[in-house]
């Protein structure tokens, strides 16, 4: 079971007590969860991880449940670790992998964080939550939410996919969509929760959803057993899976179960909403907003994250980079990968792919390094952003 401890302040290093509701410090940074690594090292081997279950949950000791009856699972996580020779031919990558996270329950990696959320909520007791979304965390958070039997509430722009839309309001969720971008969202869900009594369920300012998204990084390295890969390219739009694999790195070298080696962490974003690279470019440490965030990538378009700090850490410290892409690259992109290894991807998970091209071409990247792309999501959950190039 859970060996946590804490959760820590990622700005001020505060301390707060496990087994309570929290959402961001006073100090407004967001909390991350702590455990007691040392303990989880002497109880647990890595060799017995393929006898749990077959689900991210397999990770229970360093994941924040303590009753395993509040575990609200739908079989996310295990995804497959495919590799892609005839893409990886036509890039010039001799070592190319794809983490197809496309094939999760509610078609996206969402599913991760939202799982261990709302396991969270049954276990402390919530009854009614509130998401601000680009589309897919609210299909996850209505899915897990319905069941858990737990009252949904959703605010998206107003023009997320369709998939999204129906998703949400096929799984009993009360969906609101909104004149505006994900930060619009947000303020209305900020500004209604205390007089609605909803448990606010916002990437980052709830602590638990990247501990489910840091599974991504545990599975990897179990599935390459136990040596990470030399480069990692990640579609970024609030950054928490790239933050969380960070976390799980880390965690694993305390547990003894990898060392020091890290990969290249790529930030990839789109060239019509990039906060990230243009902080990386300019030598921040923290984003600016960005004014008029548009991409067929929904999954892209936030305009500022909470969590960017973290983000840019990471990437330094990991000797990677941070890169924009244009939306018809994406898209030329994601149909190659479908084309040549019948993954369909979401346009985030093309966004990877025309990105590895960019490093190759430019020299950041050699083609002999091992290189795992994540897919994020399915791209059957992007009909209207796929259908241009394909008239009937
Ligand atoms: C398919 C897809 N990829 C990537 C992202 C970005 O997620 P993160 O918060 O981990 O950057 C999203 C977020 O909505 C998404 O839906
Ligand atoms: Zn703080």
């Amino acid at each position: 079971m859970t060996t946590v401890t804490h959760l820590e302040c990622s700005l001020c290093g505060t301390r707060r007590a496990a087994g309570q509701l929290h959402n961001l410090c006073e100090c407004g940074g967001p909390l991350l969860v702590r455990y007691d690594l040392a303990k989880a090292r002497e109880s647990w081997n890595r060799d017995w991880i393929p006898n749990g279950p077959s689900s991210m949950w397999r990770y229970a000791p360093v994941l924040p449940v303590s009753k395993p009856s509040a575990i609200t699972s739908l079989g996310e996580g295990m995804t497959p670790l495919v590799k892609t020779p005839r893409l990886g031919a036509r890039l010039g990558a001799q070592d190319l992998w794809v983490k197809d996270e496309g094939v999760n329950p509610t078609g996206s990696f969402k599913a991760r964080g939202l799982s261990c959320a709302i396991s969270m909520c049954v276990e402390l007791g919530v009854k009614k939550v509130a998401i601000p979304s680009a589309g897919n965390a609210a299909g996850a958070m209505a899915a897990y939410a319905a069941a858990a039997g737990i009252e949904a509430h959703i605010f998206m722009p107003k023009d997320v996919p369709q998939s999204n839309f129906i998703e949400c309001s096929a799984s009993g969720a009360k969906v609101t969509l909104v004149d505006g971008l994900i930060s619009d969202c947000g303020k209305i869900v900020a500004a209604r929760k205390d007089a609605e009594g909803w448990f606010e369920v916002s990437t980052l300012k709830e602590p638990y959803r990247i501990e489910g998204k840091k599974t991504m990084g545990y599975e990897l390295a179990e599935q390459f057993r136990w040596e990470l890969p030399d480069v990692i390219f990640y579609p970024c739009g609030g950054g928490v899976g790239l933050i969380g694999m960070w976390k799980a790195f880390g965690e694993m070298e305390e547990l003894g179960w990898i060392g020091k080696k890290r990969p290249k962490m790529i930030c990839v974003q789109a060239e019509g909403c990039q906060p990230i690279v243009r902080a990386f470019e300019k030598g921040l440490t923290k984003s600016e907003f960005f004014e008029g965030a548009h991409t067929a990538a929904s999954g892209l378009r936030v305009p500022k994250a909470l969590g960017d700090f973290l983000v840019l850490n990471a990437v330094r410290e990991s000797d990677g980079t941070c890169i924009a892409i244009s939306d018809d690259d994406m898209i030329r992109a994601g149909i190659e990968l479908a084309s040549d290894e019948g993954i369909f991807a979401a346009p985030e998970g093309g966004a990877c792919v025309a990105a590895l091209q960019k490093l190759l071409a430019n020299g950041f990247l050699k083609p002999e390094e091992r290189t795992v792309i994540y897919n994020t999501g399915c791209g059957l959950k992007y009909l209207e952003a796929y259908s241009p190039a394909f008239p009937r």
